[in-house]
């Protein structure tokens, strides 16, 4: 496998984000799986755009992307007229600014707040403002590094956990939405899950939904699907019900955008009625994500916003991009993601291990957050 300008093993087709310092290019995800075209992004600006326009998407990519381009615009700054501390003033806006382009994803947010937590230690012990621009720098870099490795353990802990629990020689899995290379920095959540089932010749067959209204689920999983030869079919998302009916499923694996210290867990829209689906025919539920994606200031999924999206995408087809597929003149709701409720949930795979509910009913997140990496959880 070949080594990208990420010093990445990776294959150049399945990466979203092509980056080496002073530049950075986004695959642009809206016209897979026709085109392969990346865009170049030069700074904070342009990040916001792609990532509101949906170039990049997927909770991890977008926080990637998103620290990525801002250290794009400082590794290009031709002057910075300024001390330390107006440096860190400098990152910490256009930071803000960012994390303001899509609102439900957490891992943006997250990677802000760790990323201002680096620049204000530096600019309370550097004379120098470069010093600063330097560690937020080095910081958005080792943040693209580690989520592939992050994406790996999920695969390996998802798939271990899901071999130990089987009732059949191989399994079959369902996922919702794009949760791959595409969504992630590589590998995948989710999908990271299925891969590493396959790799290790334990996968019977993955579904994958369309995903309605964006086709996340047509257009990028099956690309990916495809594309590393993994036995793969794909199904409307109204046909999930009968699929389990058929007990053609052996578990659910879905990603997360943010996931409440309850275990609720927001992801793309339809995942709910798939959990709903999933609970009634006993086949076992799990969400895969990074622990960047879990948001223990949150007690419950109530608290989630989740974001709406334009009319456009279901009056037109291709997500919005293409022809008009509904009547003039009807009005539109359009949620991009649903909250699915802990109590749907049998477990919640992370790079640490898995989840699993403890007593009546329940994930307790922040003990398992605590003894997993020491954090204290407040
Ligand atoms: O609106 P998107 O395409 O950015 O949403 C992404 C998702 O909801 C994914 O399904 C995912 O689970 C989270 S990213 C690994």
């Amino acid at each position: 496998m070949a080594s990208d300008s990420n010093g990445l093993e990776s294959d150049s087709t399945l990466q979203s984000i092509r980056y080496k310092r002073g530049s950075l290019q986004l695959l642009d995800q809206r016209k897979l799986p026709l085109e392969t075209t990346y865009l170049d992004i030069r700074d904070s600006t342009d990040g916001w755009n792609a990532i509101r326009d949906m170039v990049v998407r997927g909770a991890p990519a977008i926080a990637i992307a998103a620290a990525l381009a801002l250290a794009v615009e400082v590794s290009n700054l031709e002057a910075f007229n300024g001390s330390p501390d107006d440096a860190a003033s400098f990152l910490k806006k256009k930071l803000e600014y960012l994390v303001s382009s899509r609102p439900t994803a957490v891992n943006l947010a997250d990677a802000s707040t760790k990323l201002k937590e680096v620049i204000l230690k530096t600019a309370a012990t550097t004379s120098e403002a470069s010093n600063v621009f330097q560690a937020y720098i080095e910081a958005a870099e080792i943040m693209l590094t580690d989520d592939v490795a992050s994406n790996k353990a999920i695969g390996s802990y998802g798939a271990g956990f899901l071999l130990n629990q089987k009732k059949s020689l191989k399994l079959s899995v369902l996922t919702h939405c794009n949760t791959g290379s595409l969504a992630t920095a590589g590998y995948g959540t989710a999908l990271g899950v299925i891969r590493a089932l396959h790799t290790g010749g334990d996968l019977e067959r993955a579904y994958c939904t369309e995903t309605r209204p964006f086709n996340q689920g047509s257009r990028l999983t099956a690309f990916e699907l495809v594309h590393d030869n993994i036995p793969a079919t794909l199904i409307v998302d109204s046909a999930v019900g009968a699929l389990m009916k058929a007990r053609r499923v052996d578990a659910v694996v879905v990603g997360a955008d943010r996931v409440a210290s309850n275990g609720d867990t927001a992801n793309k829209i339809g995942t709910y009625s798939v959990a709903l689906s999933a609970r009634h025919h006993n086949v076992p539920f799990y969400v895969a994500a990074p622990l960047t994606s879990i948001d223990l200031s949150l007690s419950s999924g109530e608290e989630i916003i989740i974001e709406e999206r334009s009319p456009k995408e279901l009056l037109h087809s291709r997500g919005g991009l293409g022809e008009q597929v509904a009547a003039s003149g009807i009005s539109v709701w359009n949620p991009a993601f649903d909250v699915t409720p802990a109590s749907l949930i049998s477990g919640i795979i992370t790079e640490k291990g898995v989840i699993t509910k403890t007593s009546a009913d329940a994930f307790d997140i922040r003990d398992f957050v605590h003894k997993t990496t020491g954090q204290s959880c407040a």
